[in-house]
C-alpha cells in the first residue's frame, strides 16, 4: 500500500497479523515483510489462503444469524482486522439497518481505515476503539459510549483469541467481557486449532511465531469449548469453521483449520 509517497505511519519492517491475513485474503493493505511471511506460511500449510477466506464467511454467516434469527442490534467486534468484504457492520445493517457496531483493534493500520469501518446506514452508528484486548475493561469503558449494555450484545471474537497466549489470561479476559453483557447476549468465535490439520498447524505456529510481531497460540477443541462455559452453544455447537451453517456445499467443504461457534448467555 502506498500513502501519498509519506510514509506509513507503522513499523513495515516486521510482518503484522493484521496485514498477513489481509495478504492471504488477497488484499492490497500489506508490506514486503508482511508477504514473506505470509508465503512462508503457505508453505507450512498450503491450505491457509483458504481457511482464512472460510474463516471470513463464518464471520459473514455468524452475523448474518445474530442480525436476523436472534435479533441482536448491538455488535462489539473485537480484532476486526483491516476492512475486507462483508464487515461485520454491512452485514448486520444489511439485515437491520438500526444496528449498531462498535470496532475494537489494536493494529494502526486498522486504525488507519477507521473512516471505511464507521460508513454506518443512517439508521445505525458505528464506533471504532483502538485498544488492546488485554484491558477488556478499556474497552466496555469504550463500548458504552455508542452500545447500551442492559440490552443484548453479540461480543465477536473472531479469529484474535490466538494472539492471546495462557500468561495472558485469555479465559479471565473473555469472562470480564461477558459478565458484562445482559441476558440474551451471544458471544460468536472463531480460534485457530491445534487439532485440525494437526501437523501442518504446528509448522504454521512455529512460522508465524518467527516472522510475526505478534505471536499465536492455537488451542485444541476443548481449549476452545473452554472460552463459552456458563454459555448455551447454539447448533449445530463448537465445530470446524466451515461446518457452522454452511449455506453450501462448497463452503461447507473449504479447508478450515478453526472451530467456531456461537453461545447464548442466559
Ligand atoms: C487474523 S485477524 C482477524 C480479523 C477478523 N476478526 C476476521 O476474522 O476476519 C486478527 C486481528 O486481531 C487484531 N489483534 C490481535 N491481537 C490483538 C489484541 N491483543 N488486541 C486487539 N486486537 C488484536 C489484529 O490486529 C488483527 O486485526
Amino acid at each position: 500500500m502506498v500513502m501519498g509517497g509519506e510514509p506509513p505511519p507503522f513499523d513495515t519492517s516486521v510482518a503484522h497479523t493484521a496485514r498477513v491475513y489481509n495478504y492471504w485474503l488477497g488484499g492490497k493493505d500489506n508490506f514486503a515483510a508482511d508477504r514473506a511471511a505470509g508465503e512462508q506460511a503457505i508453505k507450512a500449510f498450503p491450505a491457509i489462503p483458504l481457511s482464512a477466506r472460510s474463516n471470513r464467511a463464518f464471520l459473514a454467516r455468524t452475523v448474518r444469524f445474530l442480525a436476523g434469527e436472534a435479533g441482536i442490534r448491538q455488535f462489539l467486534d473485537i480484532g476486526t482486522g483491516i476492512p475486507s468484504a462483508d464487515n461485520t457492520h454491512e452485514v448486520a445493517q444489511s439485515v437491520a439497518p438500526a444496528s449498531r457496531v462498535v470496532y475494537v483493534d489494536n493494529d494502526p493500520i486498522v486504525l488507519t481505515h477507521a473512516r471505511a469501518l464507521l460508513a454506518s446506514d443512517p439508521a445505525g452508528a458505528t464506533d471504532y476503539i483502538d485498544a488492546d484486548l488485554r484491558n477488556p475493561q478499556q474497552i466496555l469503558a469504550g463500548a458504552r459510549r455508542l452500545l447500551d449494555f442492559s440490552r443484548p450484545v453479540a461480543l465477536m471474537l473472531v479469529a484474535i483469541l490466538q494472539h492471546l497466549d495462557d500468561e495472558d489470561a485469555p479465559y479471565q479476559i473473555v469472562q470480564t467481557l461477558v459478565d458484562a453483557l445482559a441476558s440474551g447476549s451471544y458471544l460468536a468465535m472463531s480460534h485457530p486449532a491445534k487439532d485440525i490439520d494437526a501437523e501442518e498447524m504446528a509448522k504454521l505456529a512455529n512460522v508465524l511465531n518467527k516472522r510475526m510481531a505478534e505471536t499465536v497460540t492455537f488451542r485444541d477443541r476443548a481449549g476452545v469449548a473452554r472460552f463459552f462455559d456458563g454459555l448455551e452453544l447454539v447448533e449445530p455447537g463448537l465445530v470446524q469453521a466451515s461446518k457452522w451453517r454452511p449455506t453450501s456445499e462448497s463452503e461447507a467443504a473449504s479447508p478450515a483449520a478453526l472451530w467456531g461457534g456461537v453461545a447464548r448467555k442466559p
